[in-house]
């Protein structure tokens, strides 16, 4: 059964906005995608979201609905009361282009920053081979479909727009501990969490992982390991013993 239902839009761009109010008709079904697509067909021509897929694969549909940060194709009308006012406005990270488009180039640039995978030299694409174990260890990772709702979601970013030069967000921190955890891979993956990429910024408040859609366990199963393997490689008395005995050979040639 359809109902007529109360929802408040952000309206703007850079230069500053508001939210609106809006009554639009609700079907049973929807989700909040729907809804403003009906705004734009009834009432509001001009207002501008970002869309797809609408299967919640595509991550392009990212918004804040009630003040969390969701996918609006995955967010069902029926989990609101009919008499609540729905409140959407644009990830509060990025800069606003225009209603509820951000510019997510952050991301793309930090993405960037992360060094590709880079296997040992005398390999030869062909001959590259892995256990099943460690396939499986990064599988979950590659669910990842760039919506950027942990990255807009992270407080060392959200509250602190000082750090994004430093900081490279859940989403590609992660990407470091894939590579860190890929057999083949040979870049020093830790010694450029720490120093490129910003992991000391992390304090794993997992809020990155109460947000992904993809039920990624980011915190557990990417960063809290990558900080360890980080701590380990720092303290182990034999790497210590090693860099020790490196530096000595080095200045006594
Ligand atoms: Fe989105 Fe999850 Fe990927 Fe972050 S890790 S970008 S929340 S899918
Ligand atoms: Fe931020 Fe997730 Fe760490 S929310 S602080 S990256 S655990
Ligand atoms: Fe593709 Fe929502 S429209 S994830």
């Amino acid at each position: 059964m359809g109902y007529k239902g109360k929802f408040k839009v952000w309206r703007g761009d850079a230069s500053g906005g508001d939210l609106k109010d809006f009554e639009v008709e609700i079907n049973e079904g929807e989700v909040v995608l729907d809804i403003i697509h009906r705004l734009q067909a009834t009432q509001a021509p001009d207002m501008a979201c970002r869309w797809n897929c609408k299967a919640g694969k595509c991550g392009s549909c990212s918004a804040e609905i009630n003040g969390k940060p969701r996918l609006m194709c995955m967010t069902r009308m029926s989990t609101f009361e009919q008499d609540e006012t729905v409140t959407v406005t644009p990830l509060r990270t990025f800069p606003v282009i225009k209603d509820l488009v951000t510019d997510v180039g952050f991301n793309y640039a930090k993405a960037r920053e992360v060094k590709s995978f880079t296997p040992p030299k005398d390999l030869k694409p062909g001959e590259y081979r892995m256990q099943q174990i460690d396939v499986e260890r990064s599988q979950e990772f590659r669910k990842c479909i760039e919506c950027y709702l942990c990255q807009n979601t992270c407080h060392a970013v959200r509250d602190h727009e000082e750090n994004k030069e430093s900081f490279a967000g859940p989403r590609y921190l992660m990407r470091v501990a894939e590579l860190d955890m890929h057999p083949l891979d040979t870049a020093d993956r830790k010694k450029a969490a720490q120093e490129e990429h910003g992991l000391g910024f992390c304090n794993i408040t997992k809020c990155c992982t109460e947000v992904c859609p993809e039920h990624i366990h980011i915190t557990d199963n990417a960063l809290i390991p990558l900080k360890e393997r980080v701590v380990d490689k720092k303290y182990d008395p034999l790497v210590w013993l090693g860099n020790k005995i490196r530096r000595r050979t080095s200045s006594d040639a």
